[in-house]
């Protein structure tokens, strides 16, 4: 694999500053060697760098920091769809308003392949408000009604190629809002919550959605958030749920991801280094990153879960 890094130190999306510190912390943590000892070749982009924003004011009073959202949005679309034709693309965050910029890139480059786009977001929350429907006014929490095409995006570009609710698999989740929860029933999308992933399993709900990725020879993107593993093993996030994903079903999501050779773009995001411990949370996104791209204990040829 060739993995591009693309730094996307987006702290603009919610109100809990340090996310922007989450690419130098990748890089600290050893993202880059890591990637290399797995056999990757890996070229690091450096940080993505907004355009200055321009000045605009949402609809909704609540809504902060729309004019940053909108050019990190514009700067990271055309850094996206750039690496994305060059290789595999890993977007280090940076908070999730981020992936409002990084999937219109990969959707935009997928539309060029003339392949259907499937978006993974790992994740405690839905991240499905509008800013015309979000309370607390951080864009963090709209990036999948974006890409679903939901109108009520304000001033924000289109978006290249919405990606129909079949195509999307919302996995993890434990915290929805009222408004978002009307608008995903009103969209068909029903996500995969902790309730589904308790009684199921991982295995079980992942393969089927994998299995449809496969069926329609699409471009997978994973969006994982911090908050999508139990606070207890990944502290450095500002939004902690309680009972995520634990470290083994981390892992294993990771390594079933790998073994399917679907994925095509990464996002990591939410890390704020300024809540970790000593580390933790940052070498623990760079081990499953590890393990996404085919760290495995032992290989064999044929595992059937
Ligand atoms: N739904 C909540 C909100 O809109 C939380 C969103 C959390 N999103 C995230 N990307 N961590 O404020
Ligand atoms: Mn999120
Ligand atoms: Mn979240
Ligand atoms: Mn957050």
């Amino acid at each position: 694999q060739n993995c591009i890094l693309v730094g996307a130190p987006v702290d603009s999306g919610q109100s809990n500053p340090g996310c922007l510190m989450g690419p130098a912390s990748y890089r600290v943590a050893g993202l880059a060697s890591t990637l290399e000892e797995l056999g990757c070749s890996v070229s690091d982009r450096g940080d993505v760098v907004p355009r200055r924003p321009e000045a605009a004011i949402s609809a909704n009073p609540a809504v902060h920091s729309l004019a940053e959202a909108i050019a990190w949005t514009q700067a990271l679309s055309k850094a996206a769809q750039e690496a994305a034709s060059a290789g595999f693309p890993i977007f280090l965050g940076g908070d999730h308003s981020l992936a409002l910029g990084t999937v219109a890139g990969v959707a935009a480059h997928a539309k060029q392949q003339q392949r259907p786009l499937f978006v993974l977001w790992l994740d405690a929350h839905s991240d499905f408000h509008t800013p015309m429907t979000t309370r607390s006014g951080n864009l963090h929490g709209t990036p999948m009604a974006y890409i679903a095409g939901l109108g009520d995006f304000d001033a924000f570009p289109p978006f290249p190629d919405p990606v129909p609710v079949e195509r999307i698999c919302l996995f993890g989740i434990r915290s929805v809002d009222p408004d978002e929860r009307k608008a995903l029933h009103a969209h068909g999308l029903t996500p995969v919550d902790m309730r589904e992933l308790d009684e199921r399993g991982f295995v079980a709900p992942l393969r089927g959605f994998l299995e449809q990725v496969r069926a329609a020879n699409g471009l997978l993107h994973v969006s994982l958030d911090v908050d999508f593993l139990d606070p207890s093993i990944a502290p450095a996030v500002g939004t902690t749920v309680p009972g995520g994903a634990t470290f083994r079903e981390g892992h294993l999501v990771m390594e079933m991801l790998h073994e399917s050779g679907l994925v095509s773009s990464l996002d990591l995001v939410e890390l704020n280094p300024f809540l970790d411990e000593r580390g933790r949370t940052a070498r623990l996104m760079v081990d499953l990153t590890a393990s996404l791209m085919g760290r495995k204990v032992f290989d064999r040829a044929n595992r059937s879960i």
